[in-house]
């Protein structure tokens, strides 16, 4: 059985179906990439991963164990294998890079104020920065941010990361050291990642497996090698971003 098992997961939010029965499995260790337009709920389908967003149906397996059925205790617990790297890196402001990283791991572990020193210093240098502890969020670039997030989640030690949209918003070297750094966290720390782009390039970098969410399904699921030769009309003009095909914006 795969280590993540998405099984026909609806979700609408009034009158907007966002989710009508996507299925998706993920294997120990590898990284699945999803792609999708703006608004086709590719947010909304990772929260539900982490319990943020509860289904209207459907269930997700997570090594045995539907998390959709869990007590809040039983969630907050296995919780603890995920760290999410929420869109635009979402630090908190008032916080210094120190304390934004080192507040998971107080809320999670109980570890004394020296294991925490060494491992944010630990964390931020698997991103490649140094010193920087002291910082706050409005001195850091948009790259640096971005990988204050990575070492954030990587603090965690989990077991599966969850990235949406890790490289929107910067420019085109930087999405590349992000895309690097998404490698080499796999590598380094063994995790199963899920990811959420619209960056194509970033996409056929780090993927195993890409996955493409249209109109509440995820319609076709390949290898990079798979999904670049697609038949598919649909995810031919995503790859190829072009405003003319079978998806119409004109
Ligand atoms: N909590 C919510 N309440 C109501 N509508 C929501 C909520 N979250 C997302 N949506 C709607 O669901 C759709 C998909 O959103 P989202 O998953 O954020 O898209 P994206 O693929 O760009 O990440 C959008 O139409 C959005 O407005
Ligand atoms: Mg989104």
């Amino acid at each position: 059985m795969a280590y993540i098992e998405i099984i026909n997961l609806y979700k609408s939010f009034g009158e907007r179906d966002v989710l009508r029965g996507v299925n998706l499995s993920i294997n120990r260790g590898e990284t699945v990439v999803i792609i999708g337009g703006s608004g086709t709920g590719k947010s909304v389908l990772m929260k539900h991963l982490v319990g943020l967003i509860r289904p209207d149906s459907g269930d997700i397996i997570v090594e045995g164990e539907s998390i959709v059925r869990m007590s809040k205790k039983e969630l907050l617990k296995k919780m603890k294998k995920f760290a999410y790297v929420f869109q635009g890196a979402a630090l908190f402001d008032s916080l210094n890079v120190r304390e934004n990283i080192a507040f998971g791991l107080r809320r999670f572990f109980n570890y004394s104020e020296d294991e925490i020193n060494q491992i944010i210093k630990n964390s931020l240098e698997s991103v490649g920065l140094s010193d920087i502890e002291e910082k706050m969020p409005s001195d850091l670039s948009g790259g640096m941010k971005k990988r204050v997030g990575l070492a954030r989640a990587i603090a965690l030690k989990p077991e599966i990361i969850l990235y949406d949209e890790p490289t929107t918003g910067l420019d085109p070297i930087m999405s590349d050291v992000i895309s690097k750094l998404i490698i080499k966290i796999k590598k380094d720390y063994k995790v199963t990642s899920l990811v959420i782009t619209h960056d194509m390039k970033s996409a056929f970098t780090i993927a195993d497996r890409i996955g493409m969410l249209y109109k509440g399904e995820i319609i076709e699921i390949g290898t990079v090698e798979e999904i670049r030769n697609t038949s598919n009309p649909i995810i031919k003009q995503f790859i190829e971003g072009s405003a003319e095909g079978p998806v119409k914006f004109l």
